[in-house]
């Protein structure tokens, strides 16, 4: 079986570019943010502080999390409720990065994320696919790109979506949870030594996609 991992800072494209990917290479695409995602929405709705490690800690038993598919979409169900549309906002992203950073909480999504592993060839992307949850992952990529490219980019998907948020507000965001996530004690965005680094800072999706298949197929092939 084969396992690819994605790790990044945010907004670096991963999802949109692991979700195509899966679909091209015909694997089974695991979002692990949406599972972070799903647990700090879940936190805010039980009016609790997503940053308050005690609070959350006894939410997680009330939490059940399930992936599924549906025309070719993934979709997260958070007891049994699906939460797919309503886990993309800043606020929500913030949530989850405070969660992110609660051992606790990565204790609780290590399992699922490890048995989703072993289902079938699957691409999952995160922060810590191929240091920690994946450390022995066929392929290991770590996407990049500067923090100005990325909150461009997730600012222009906002546009689209008619939403309001200023770039700046975007870039702020972008850079404070850079420095959540890799400045955390709990399992920290990092590379892995032998993940394959990837800037895509000055590459569009065509060019990001072909580049991730091409380090993909190098690696499957010597296999
Ligand atoms: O990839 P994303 O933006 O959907 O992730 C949201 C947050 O969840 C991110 O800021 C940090 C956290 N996260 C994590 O700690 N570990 C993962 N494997 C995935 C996400």
């Amino acid at each position: 079986m084969i396992s690819v991992a994605i790790d990044g800072p945010a907004g670096a494209g991963k999802s949109t570019l692991a979700r195509q990917l899966a679909r091209d290479l015909g694997y089974i695409y695991v979002d692990t943010g949406a599972m972070y995602r799903s647990v700090g929405l879940y936190a805010l709705r039980a009016g609790k502080d997503p940053a308050d490690q005690a609070a959350v800690n006894q939410l997680l038993p009330q939490i059940r999390l399930r992936l599924a598919v549906l025309d070719g979409e993934q979709h997260i169900y958070l007891n049994d409720e699906d939460v797919s549309g309503l886990i993309r906002t800043e606020q929500v992203g913030m949530a989850a990065s405070a969660v992110g950073a609660n051992p606790t909480v990565r204790a609780f999504l290590l399992d699922l994320q490890r048995n989703m592993a072993k289902t079938g060839n699957i691409l999952m992307d995160g922060r810590d696919i191929g240091t920690v949850i994946l450390p022995n992952a066929t392929v290991k990529i770590f996407l990049t790109a500067s923090p100005e490219a990325r909150a461009r980019r997730r600012w222009l998907e906002y546009q689209q979506a008619g939403r309001s948020e200023s770039y700046e507000e975007v870039l702020a965001d972008v850079k404070q949870r850079d420095e959540q996530d890799a400045g955390r004690a709990a399992a920290p965005l990092r590379q892995a030594e032998d993940a394959v680094l990837l800037d895509t800072s000055d590459l569009d999706l065509a060019q990001s996609l072909a580049a991730m298949k091409q380090i993909i197929q190098e690696r499957v092939g010597e296999m």
